[in-house]
């Protein structure tokens, strides 16, 4: 069978590098992919927009092409997997209707709210309520809050404001000045917790839910937490610092319910559904749902998970995953990201990137790309985040030691990473 991953990010190198490992499959094509991507798939230039999706539909039937595996939330949110299946494409990833759990930031919070799912308090304002929602922070004496743009805006859409002036700015943005498009037509104003946050990728069929090991990201630029919020600087999987009993609690409480939820809603759930969940004094609240696997949690999970990938991604899309149980390599994986010069406000292209073939033949060191390109025989960076060095070591000391090694070894102009992934692990182990 051949298989075609939609996407070319750091996510979709680590989910086409599991798709290759399988013995199912024969050949695996990315669209766009990257320069890593193409190491263990054909990239084919195929427009992943809506007005993409008869080209990809072309393309799959003319490749036996028997899985299409759909990586970014865009065309998710968008029908790709409602207009794959109604042309008989078996198709990882949810329909519209179901990928509106992060489509629509007020439609999950709706959901939760009907279904008793623990979540901050938050109010939602229309773009025609932008007075009341100026009136409403002017009259808080809580700060921080965190204002949220309703709609997609490319994992920039969470704003946590620290004052009266950062917070009417931020609304100002959202339904003024419309930075985020119609996806700022409708803003929550959300209460900011604290306590420490971890991401929970489950498969789901639709009947039921298997949660894969924890994993945690870093989503702020630079060490300590410090500096904007990017796409994600690192992750590490499993997280210690959850207790069983919190992890059961964020399954009875959270998860296991919002299962119910669609089905009660008759929003039948295929793929993955990503909780991102903040762990507030032992108490898991749901801050949001993703409707793929997340970046750069992928590349910490997918490289400890034991089983063939192929059949899980075919049983979500089929209805019927068919095992209970997921196995998992005692090891730890860890992932470091390097981002260009600039980000997240900017990013460098062009630059040429150097010692990429230092692993070759090393198995717990993978180099996933996610803004590469090919240049004059080199690589290159071709955007913010360009890649993700995932390392796997019996304990998050070595792994550590081991990734932040290799990443020595590789070097661009204007090359900048955290050096603080996973030290949370060490700590807590
Ligand atoms: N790591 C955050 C995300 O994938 O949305």
């Amino acid at each position: 069978m051949n298989v075609l991953v939609i996407g070319g990010g750091g996510r979709e190198h680590c989910l086409a590098w599991k798709i290759a490992a399988s013995d199912l499959v024969d050949k695996v094509y990315a669209a766009p992919g990257n320069a890593g991507i193409s190491k263990v798939a054909e990239c084919v230039e195929l427009d992943i927009g809506k007005s993409g999706f008869n080209l990809i539909v072309d393309f799959v039937e003319a490749n036996g092409v028997g899985l299409v595996v759909v990586g970014p939330e865009a065309p998710l949110v968008g029908g790709i997997a409602d207009h794959l299946e109604n042309r008989g494409i078996l198709t990882f990833g949810p329909k519209k209707d179901a990928a509106m759990l992060e489509g629509s930031k007020v439609f999950t919070r709706d959901l939760l709210s009907k279904y008793d799912i623990p979540t901050p308090e938050a109010l939602v304002f229309e773009r025609s309520q932008y007075a009341e929602a100026v009136t409403y922070v002017k009259n808080q004496n809580k700060f921080p809050l965190v204002i949220k743009a309703d709609g997609l805006a490319s994992g920039k859409g969470v704003l946590i404001v620290q004052n009266t002036s950062e917070a009417v700015k931020a609304l100002d943005d959202c339904m003024v000045s419309q930075v985020f498009g119609d996806s700022g037509d409708r803003v929550i104003i959300e209460d900011f917790l604290t306590g420490y946050e971890t991401s929970i990728l489950c498969l789901s069929d639709g009947k039921k839910i298997i949660p894969m090991d924890l994993a945690q990201d870093y989503k702020r630029i630079f060490d300590a937490d410090e500096g904007k919020n990017t796409g994600g600087m690192g992750s590490y999987s499993p997280v210690p610092m959850v207790s069983s009993s919190v992890y059961k609690k964020a399954l009875d409480n959270i998860i296991y319910p919002t299962a119910d939820a669609l089905r009660k809603e008759n929003i039948d759930y295929r793929g993955i559904l990503y909780a991102g969940i903040m762990v507030s004094g032992d108490e898991p609240y749901l801050l949001e749902y993703n409707c793929r696997f997340g970046d750069p949690e992928t590349q910490a999970v997918l490289p400890r998970l034991d089983d063939d990938l192929v059949p899980l991604l075919m049983g979500c899309a089929e209805g019927n995953i068919g095992v209970d149980l997921l196995s998992w390599s005692s090891d730890k994986c860890m992932c470091v990201v390097a981002a260009s010069r600039g980000y997240p406000d900017t990013s460098s292209k062009g630059d040429i990137i150097t010692g990429l073939d230092n692993f070759n033949g090393d198995d717990d060191i993978e180099v996933f790309h996610s803004g590469t390109r090919k240049q004059d025989g080199n690589i290159a960076t071709d955007g913010g985040r360009v890649l993700g060095l995932s390392a796997l070591a019996p304990g998050f000391k070595e792994v550590r030691r081991k990734a932040y090694n290799a990443m020595s070894k590789i070097s661009f102009d204007g090359m900048q990473y955290r050096k603080d992934i996973a030290y949370k692990a060490e700590e807590d182990v």
